[in-house]
Order: structure tokens, then C-alpha cells, then sequence
């Protein structure tokens, strides 16, 4: 089993799209071994689901969105495997709790898995218009698609 764990700030946009991008791949194309969850570095939207802008811009694509926002914590460097940045302030806020190398080497910028979109980051749409979620969403197609080419690979 191969746990993903997606990660933005509030997880409410980026990192539930992300989670749920992968989950409808996942479905689609019959693959099992994979296990998904999301979190938040910040902790202010705890409980409540996915933005709804993120989620209608999904469900247009076709995609179940579902989740309740939880905070990072430390003891999620045990329960996963691969924790996927969406920007490099999750990231730096994710590595403040890592114990070792070993954890740290598990934490990776989502963009670094895209092909077709050459940013650094996926930008946060929480403030802006409907084109950053339409971005958003596009942008985790891409990447997920690209961490199931990874995973698929020979080790
Ligand atoms: P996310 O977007 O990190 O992609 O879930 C945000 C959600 C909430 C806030 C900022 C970004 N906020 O400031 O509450």
C-alpha cells in the first residue's frame, strides 16, 4: 500500500482537489494499492468540507468531491508515504516538523510531478476569481497523473 497525503494550507481548496483528483484516477482506471488523505498546515478550517467553488469546479469535471479539513501533524510523517506540498510555505511549515532525513525525504513540491504546467507552485485560489479554481484543477490532473506514472515505474 502506497499512502499519499496532500497538503496546502487550509485544506479547503488545493489539497482536497488533489486528493480527490487522485481518488476519481484511481476509480477510473481500476488501480488499487493506493491509499489518499489531505491536510491543512494551518488548522482554522478543521471540520468543514471542501470550499465550495473548489468543489463545483470538480463536480463540472465529473469528479466526487468529499473530506472534512484536518490539521498537519507530526505523526503523519509515520502514516504516509509520499506528502505532497502544494506551495513552498506548506512545504517549509511541513519540514519544521520532521524528526529525520528519513522523514524529510518523503515531503515533495506537488508541481515537481506536473508536465504540462511549468510553475513552482500551485498557486492558492482562495482569494481569487473562478479561473485560479479552474487552474487549480487542472493543474492536479497533471500532477496526479504524474505520481501514478511514478509510482508505476520499477523501483
Ligand atoms: P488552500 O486555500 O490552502 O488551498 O485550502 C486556502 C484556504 C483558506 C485560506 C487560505 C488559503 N484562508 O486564508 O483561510
Amino acid at each position: 500500500m502506497t499512502r499519499l497525503l496532500f497538503v496546502c494550507l487550509g485544506n479547503i481548496c488545493r489539497s482536497p482537489a488533489g486528493e480527490n483528483t487522485m481518488r476519481h484516477l484511481l476509480r477510473e482506471r481500476g488501480l488499487k494499492g493506493i491509499s489518499l488523505d489531505s491536510a491543512g498546515t494551518a488548522g482554522w478550517h478543521r471540520g468543514k468540507g471542501p470550499d465550495p467553488r473548489m468543489s463545483a469546479t470538480l463536480k463540472d469535471r465529473g469528479i466526487a468531491v468529499s473530506g472534512k479539513a484536518r490539521q498537519f501533524v507530526a505523526s503523519d510523517f509515520d502514516d504516509f508515504d509520499l506528502i505532497l506540498a502544494m506551495d513552498e510555505e506548506n512545504r517549509a511549515e511541513i519540514l519544521k516538523l520532521a524528526r529525520d532525513d528519513t522523514q524529510r525525504a518523503k515531503v515533495r513540491p506537488f508541481m515537481s510531478f506536473c508536465v504540462r504546467h511549468d510553475l513552482s507552485e500551485v498557486p492558492d485560489p482562495y482569494y481569487g476569481g473562478k479561473d485560479g479554481f479552474e487552474l487549480v484543477a487542472d493543474i492536479m490532473w497533471d500532477g496526479c497523473e504524474g505520481i501514478l506514472r511514478k509510482l508505476a515505474q520499477p523501483k
